[in-house]
């Protein structure tokens, strides 16, 4: 095997016999990234927005904002028998959940209850022979004589916090992923060992999905550590600073004048008046106008969950109606492609702001291959920042918002025909398409090409990310 050329950003690079694009290569088109279909149609193309559960007559697969499609054995594609899995790392945004506290009008209609979950938090000695902690949970409630009183939704949950649909949600996604890696393949241990590592962002809402999680897959009657990273420095979530991905971010996308990128915002000005007229969120509050974003978690958190569509707290017949809210769930398609995807741009901008975390990855999988280390199986709890940027890297065809636990799942395989590793990459459940020609359908995809990739975009030890970051 000859050595593959370290690659510039950007340009195509050409080892003796390993030729790796290292360019931004076009989404597919269709209605998503399509604005006179998003904003003249109708309805959301199938892609579902009320419950956890699809309806009947809907495959298991198919968009589900509340739970998305994962790796499950009823439809899990078996590898051929020739290859044999030594390494799986998979990550994932976390379940459903309340909607965040800034994403809520001043005043709701309704309150939002959670008074039938706890989140546990205390610190306890890890030494056994130690003081014991009791096990105290975060109770929320609001208090009559304090003059200063939260915005939004009354009740006992914390904005965000996973519901407990949302939790179940959880546990059912390990023991999905268990049914999987242990039963049908055999490839987990029977005891969460020193073999299987999970990790969480300083998001606690990660932790609250990690716990069941776990739960789901090995129901450990022994204390699991769940790995972090410094607060700001953090490569999952990611935290870490990048300036320059920043400003390119809002070169083009939210927050920009860029004409494409202000086009739909201009286009849906009358929406916007119609739905503010609503919630009596200003005209002029420039984070809910500058993208779909706060609207479509304000009304996809409440649909999720079987709650009704806001109204207008003075008059209760002025409500967002279904198609208004189809409208915005249309919206937030077309900006998250258009961000993460269509963009020429968001590749360098993804590669600075999540390249840490590929460099991670290529480091876990060399590791694992090399035997350096003996984790077979790494875990990793995240956000739709995250898959979205990890997505713009892979080159996904199709971009969408991605929705509660949307997962991405690489597998390591040695063939046992050549000397040689292979990569495959899940993303729903099945193999994912990338429109980069060296990527394209990762299904045992030589590994040395991933890597190639990975390395030519982010370097050794994620340097080049250092240097964008800073350029
Ligand atoms: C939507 O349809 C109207 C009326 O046909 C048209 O004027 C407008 O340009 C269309 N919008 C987009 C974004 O294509
Ligand atoms: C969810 O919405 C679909 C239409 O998109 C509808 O057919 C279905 O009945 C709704 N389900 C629930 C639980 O409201
Ligand atoms: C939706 O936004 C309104 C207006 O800010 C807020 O009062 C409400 O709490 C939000 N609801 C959700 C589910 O985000
Ligand atoms: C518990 O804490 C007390 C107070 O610091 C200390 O004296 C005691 O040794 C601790 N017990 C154990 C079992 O560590
Ligand atoms: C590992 O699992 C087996 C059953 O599969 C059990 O008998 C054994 O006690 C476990 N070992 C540890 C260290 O938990
Ligand atoms: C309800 O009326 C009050 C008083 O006029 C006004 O301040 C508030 O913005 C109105 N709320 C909504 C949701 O329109
Ligand atoms: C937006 O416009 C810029 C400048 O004309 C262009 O480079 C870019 O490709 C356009 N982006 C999209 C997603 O069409």
């Amino acid at each position: 095997m000859r050595p593959i050329v370290p690659l510039l950003f950007g340009s195509i690079a050409t080892a003796q016999d390993i030729a790796i694009d290292l360019k931004w290569h076009a989404p597919r088109k269709s209605w998503i990234n399509d604005l006179s279909q998003v904003m003249n149609g109708t309805g959301t193309h199938g892609f579902i927005f009320n419950s956890s559960q699809n309806p009947a007559g809907t495959p298991y697969g198919a968009y589900n904002w509340c739970n998305m499609p994962h790796v499950r054995a009823q439809e899990y594609p078996r590898a051929s028998e020739s290859f044999e899995l030594v390494y799986v790392e998979v990550i994932h945004r976390h379940h459903k959940r309340t909607p965040y506290a800034s994403n809520t009008f001043l005043k709701e209609s309704y309150g939002w209850e959670c008074d039938n979950q706890g989140l546990f938090y205390y610190g306890e000695p890890l030494d056994p022979s130690g003081n014991r902690s009791a096990s105290t949970y975060w109770s929320l409630y609001t208090s009559d004589v304090n003059p200063f009183q939260q915005a939004g939704f009354k009740g006992s949950c914390q904005f965000p916090q996973i519901t407990r649909q949302g939790l179940d949600d959880s546990w059912q996604h390990g023991k999905d992923l268990y049914g999987v890696y242990h039963d049908l393949l055999e490839f987990l241990p029977n005891n969460m060992s020193d073999k299987v590592t999970y990790r969480v962002t300083n998001n606690q809402i990660t932790s609250q999905v990690a716990a069941m999680l776990i739960d789901g897959m090995y129901a450990p009657k022994e204390y699991t550590p769940l790995r972090i990273q410094p607060t700001n420095v953090d490569s999952l979530e990611p935290q870490y600073s990048c300036p320059k991905a920043s400003s390119l971010y809002s070169s083009y996308g939210v927050g920009s004048s860029a004409a494409n990128w202000t086009a739909h915002l201009a286009a849906t000005e009358p929406l916007f008046n119609s739905l503010d007229a609503i919630s009596a969120i200003a005209s002029d509050f420039k984070d809910w106008h500058k993208s779909f974003d706060h609207y479509y978690d304000n009304l996809s958190a409440r649909q999720c969950h079987a709650k009704p569509l806001p109204c207008n707290t003075n008059d209760t017949t002025a409500c967002v109606s279904q198609e208004q809210a189809d409208s915005v769930y249309r919206l937030g398609q077309y900006e998250y492609s258009f961000i993460y995807r269509d963009s020429p741009q968001s590749l360098q901008a993804a590669v600075g702001s999540y390249g840490v975390w590929l460099a991670e990855l290529a480091q876990n999988i060399r590791d694992a291959i090399s035997e350096k280390s003996s984790i077979i199986y790494r875990h990793n709890v995240a956000h739709d920042g995250s898959i979205s940027r990890l997505l713009s890297i892979l080159q996904i065809e199709q971009m969408v918002w991605v929705g509660m636990g949307s997962e991405v799942v690489f597998e390591i395989y040695a063939s046992k025909g050549d000397e040689k590793k292979y990569i495959r990459i899940l993303w729903g459940g099945q193999v994912l398409k990338s429109s980069n020609p060296s990527l394209g359908e990762v299904d045992m995809l030589d590994l040395d090409v991933f890597l190639g990739y990975v390395d030519g975009l982010v370097g050794n030890k994620a340097e080049k990310v250092v240097a964008l970051c800073n350029s």
